[in-house]
């Protein structure tokens, strides 16, 4: 497959990195998961007492992070780490899901992040999922997909995948966590979530994991014979 950006953008929990992972693995592409680095920095903040209303402390505390995904022997895909340390469990967690929006929104965090992704796509052969990337890290990104999904599903499955990391939350949580991170990720200032007007939208409520692979793949060959025939 020639090289070509993917980029992956759409609500929590519709199965964005699930089939963001597939998709890069099935291509050869490398997989960029920026909701981690959010939840990294999210980590980091929480961890140095950071006040979000300050912008000095905040924009300091920004230089002092360097992330960078790292595979490990125990996983398939690579794992976030933050200063040498692998977080990639507990930014999983609820109580980061509960700050990382507010953090995601800080305009100073939203530069560096997005200054360090474009960095990695440089060499394209990217599969990246987020919440702008379509929008504002690569509006010239090749493929442009938009997720979403009836919300009792969403919720479902991200309760699934909780549980299976240990963590027993109750539909209720989740539902309200996922509202919330919806509210705050649509609205804010700073690249809010919206779907790019040549992004193919996809809900996800009744497909398989397998389907949504499909789907994108598709699209994806679709493009890149385009392209050829120029
Ligand atoms: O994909 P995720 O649920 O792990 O993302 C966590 C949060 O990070 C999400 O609620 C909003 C923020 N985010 C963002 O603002 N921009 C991105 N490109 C990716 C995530």
């Amino acid at each position: 497959m020639q090289n070509i950006i993917i980029a992956i953008d759409g609500y929590s929990a519709c199965g964005k990195s699930t089939t963001a992972k597939l998709v890069a693995e099935k291509l050869g592409f490398t997989y960029i998961d920026t909701g981690a680095m959010y939840r990294a920095v999210t980590l980091y903040f929480l961890e140095h007492y950071i006040s979000l209303d300050n912008p000095k402390e905040v924009s300091k505390a920004l230089t002092n992070i360097h992330l960078s995904f790292q595979k490990t022997a125990s996983s398939t895909n690579a794992d976030m780490f933050l200063n040498g340390l692998n977080v990639e469990d507990e930014i999983r967690k609820m109580y980061i899901s509960d700050q990382v929006s507010q953090v995601s929104a800080l305009k100073d965090v939203r530069v560096a992040m997005v200054d360090q992704q474009q960095r990695m796509g440089k060499k394209k052969a990217i599969v990246m999922d987020g919440r702008d990337i379509g929008t504002h890290v690569f509006p010239q990104a090749e493929l442009k997909i938009f997720m979403t999904a009836e919300m009792e599903i969403r919720a479902g499955r991200r309760q699934q995948e909780l549980l299976e990391k240990g963590q027993l939350v109750p539909l209720t949580d989740v539902i309200d966590n996922i509202r919330k991170r919806d509210a705050i990720d649509t609205t804010r200032k700073e690249s809010p979530l919206t779907k790019a007007e040549d992004a193919i939208l996809v809900d996800t409520s009744h497909l398989t994991i397998e389907e949504q692979v499909d789907i994108v793949l598709h699209y994806a060959t679709e493009v890149v014979t385009a392209k050829i025939k120029g």
